[in-house]
Order: C-alpha cells, then sequence, then structure tokens
C-alpha cells in the first residue's frame, strides 16, 4: 500500500498560528477522467495540460485551538463568508485527516479568489483544491521541519515528496485537482507505457514533447455560465454498470498510448483526432448513461461546426475540447495564435454569453506567493 508513505509520524513541534499563500491554475484534459472508483481512484489514465491564466489563490491562516474535537474552519471566497463551501470542505478534511494528523489542532480560515468568474461554467475545483492542499503541505513542512524532536534526516521534507503529497491530497479533494500541481504536461493514473504514472498522484509528462506543443494556446468560450446540471461526483457515477464502460476505460489507455508519439512527433492531425474524439466520447458517455444528460447547448454545436469548417477552408490545426458542461475550450499551436484569435472574434465569439471568453495557454503549476 503506496498510501502508507504519506502518513507522517506524530508531530510534537507546537507552532501557534501563521498563514502561507498557494495560488494554483486549472487544467484542461487531453484524455479525460470520467469514472472513479472508491478513495477517488480513476478507472482510467488522463493527461492534461496546466493552464496558466484561470488560477485560484488561497490564503491559508491557522491558530492553534484548546479543543481537538472536531474541524473548524471558516471559508471566504474574494471576502464574502461562503458557508455553502464548507461541506465539501468538510469531506476533503475528512478524506485527508489521516495523513494530515494536525488538521483537528487548529482552527483555519480560508480565503480564495479566483481569477475567471465564479459562476463562469469553468470548474474552480481543480485550482480551489490544489490551492488548499499545497497550503496545507506548507504548514505539514513547518510542522516536521520545526520538530526538534526528530533528527535532522527525518525532518526534512524534499521538494519532490512535497509536490507528490501535495497531488496525493489534491486528489481527495478531487481527481482533477491532482493534476494541477507541477509540469505543463500532467499524467494521472496508472498506464503501462509511463512509468512512475499512478492512481495516486499527478506526475509531469515524463517523455519529449515537440516545439510544436510549446506555449499551446486555450481560448475558453462562455457558452453558458449557469449552475451545473450534473455535478461531476454524480457524473462520475454514471459510469458504474454503464454499459459502454469497459470499453471507454480501455480506449482512454489506448488515446494516451497514440499520445505518445503525437507529442514526440508534433503530429497535430492525429493530436485533434484524438483530443476531439475524447471530448465527444466523455459527452457520449453522459447521453447515453441512465439517467442521461445532455450538456452541450445549440452554440456548443454551432462553435464546433464553425471549428470544423474553418480547418477545412484554412489548413490551420486548431481543434477544440469539452469539460463536463457547455463551454468549449479552443486549443491552438502558439504560431497560429493571430489567425485564430480573429476566427475567434469575428465567427465565435457569437456564440459565447454576453460575448465573453478567456485567453489562456499551457502554464507550469502552483506557485507559492
Ligand atoms: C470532465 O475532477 O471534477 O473535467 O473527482 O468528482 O471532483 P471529482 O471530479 P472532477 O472531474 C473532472 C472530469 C472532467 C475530465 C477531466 O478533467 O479529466
Amino acid at each position: 500500500m503506496q498510501e502508507i508513505r504519506f502518513i507522517p509520524k506524530a508531530y510534537t513541534s507546537s507552532v501557534e498560528d501563521g498563514s502561507f499563500t498557494w495560488t494554483s491554475p486549472s487544467n484542461i484534459a487531453l484524455v479525460k477522467y470520467w469514472g472513479k472508483k472508491e478513495h477517488q481512484i480513476p478507472e482510467n489514465p488522463s493527461v492534461s495540460f496546466t493552464l496558466d491564466n484561470c488560477k485560484t489563490t488561497t490564503i491559508l491562516s491557522f491558530s492553534k485551538k484548546e479543543k481537538q474535537d472536531n474541524f473548524s474552519f471558516d471559508v471566504f471566497l474574494d471576502g464574502d463568508k461562503k458557508d455553502d463551501f464548507k461541506p465539501k470542505i468538510e469531506t476533503f478534511f475528512k478524506r485527508i485527516e489521516v495523513y494530515l494528523p494536525f488538521l483537528k489542532n487548529y482552527h483555519f480560515k480560508i480565503e480564495t479568489s479566483n481569477t475567471f468568474p465564479h459562476s463562469s461554467g469553468i470548474a474552480s475545483s481543480a485550482s480551489g483544491m490544489s490551492a488548499l492542499a499545497m497550503c496545507l503541505m506548507s504548514l505539514e513542512k513547518l510542522l516536521i521541519e520545526s520538530d526538534v524532536a526528530m533528527s535532522t534526516d527525518e525532518n526534512t521534507i524534499n521538494d519532490g515528496f512535497f509536490i507528490q503529497k501535495a497531488s496525493f491530497l489534491a486528489r481527495l479533494g478531487s481527481g482533477s485537482a491532482c493534476r494541477s500541481l507541477e509540469g505543463d504536461l500532467v499524467v494521472w493514473g496508472k498506464h503501462h507505457e509511463i512509468e512512475g504514472s499512478s492512481d495516486l498522484f499527478g506526475v509531469k509528462y515524463p517523455f519529449e514533447v515537440h516545439e510544436n506543443f510549446k506555449n499551446y494556446r486555450d481560448t475558453i468560450l462562455l457558452v453558458d455560465k449557469g449552475e451545473k446540471q450534473v455535478s461531476s461526483s454524480v457524473g462520475h457515477n454514471l459510469m458504474y454498470g454503464h454499459p459502454f464502460a469497459q470499453e471507454r476505460f480501455k480506449q482512454a489507455h489506448k488515446n494516451l498510448s497514440s499520445l505518445i508519439n503525437v507529442f514526440k512527433e508534433g503530429d497535430l492531425d492525429t493530436f485533434i483526432e484524438i483530443v476531439e474524439s475524447e471530448a465527444l466520447t466523455l459527452h457520449a458517455m453522459m447521453m447515453t448513461s441512465m439517467p442521461y444528460f445532455i450538456l452541450m447547448k445549440p452554440n456548443t454545436l454551432e462553435i464546433i461546426n464553425k471549428i470544423w469548417s474553418f480547418r477545412q477552408t484554412t489548413n490551420s490545426k486548431v481543434c477544440f475540447t469539452l469539460d463536463a458542461g457547455a463551454n468549449v475550450h479552443v486549443l491552438y499551436p502558439e504560431s497560429e495564435s493571430e489567425q485564430v484569435c480573429e476566427f475567434i472574434k469575428n465567427e465565435l465569439v457569437a456564440f459565447c454569453q454576453k460575448g465573453q471568453y478567456i485567453n489562456d495557454k499551457i502554464g507550469f503549476g502552483a506557485k507559492q506567493l
């Protein structure tokens, strides 16, 4: 059981109070995670581009409390108290308590803000949970490294372990969050050709990546900013007993295998094929589950069709991917950014709610502020 590695020895140090601030990005999956087993173990491996502009910044302030009988915390979004965020964080704390046994020793103030609008339909769970996991790891590092009762060998947390455990914890908050910590391309889930890949945490994609993918662009078109019709947990559950589930999980392994060569050779045509097929498969799974959902909106389809005809007439390598919602992520190489931005402005913005979209590109993960 690899999880045991993440259970620390008892801390004896007494840090009274303090605070840490981390900023962490969202990510967009190319091969999708859809379906999980118990304890947030994915049914198939996934790979994502880390984003750069869509980020959450979290300040975690902590002060020691008298009684250690329960979790005690308050959550704020942009300065406003958000009690409706508490159940998700309470569940997160329960799941990770065994790995961070100090959680009941402190009262926490969690102050968070996103660079993207909260109700934009852009999921904040990946950036939010990864930023919180990094803050908690900073506190664990402080507790361990200030522990005089431990030997010097025992009381250091190296950077590799820090990130790995943060990713492990973030996964227990929200699966895709474990892919937001470090690296521009991140793999989560055991894949036989990717050494070091794990169901427990994300790892930096370890192989060669062609120049074509450097600074890859992602423009997120906000088609529908409403509340999600289906929460991701409900969505993942739909894969239990789904008639096509086993084939889908096999397909994800195969697509990730094919991407290894695509990344190496810079083969954008095959990249497009895999990425668009993954997006449509994700939605096909939702349309064919019981109960069934259609999360695309008419404008999602308008945009997809526009992208396809633009590609046909211009030979551009622009393509799209989707999350579990109606918004469209438009992906394109840096070398095409001028012409694709023009195309977006002229032909796609009309299909966005209030003409809203967000320009983003590949980023490199979380940062301490
Ligand atoms: C469609 O990570 O939000 O974005 O583990 O239940 O929090 P939970 O799910 P979540 O699921 C994301 C699903 C997806 C695909 C992906 O990001 O791989």
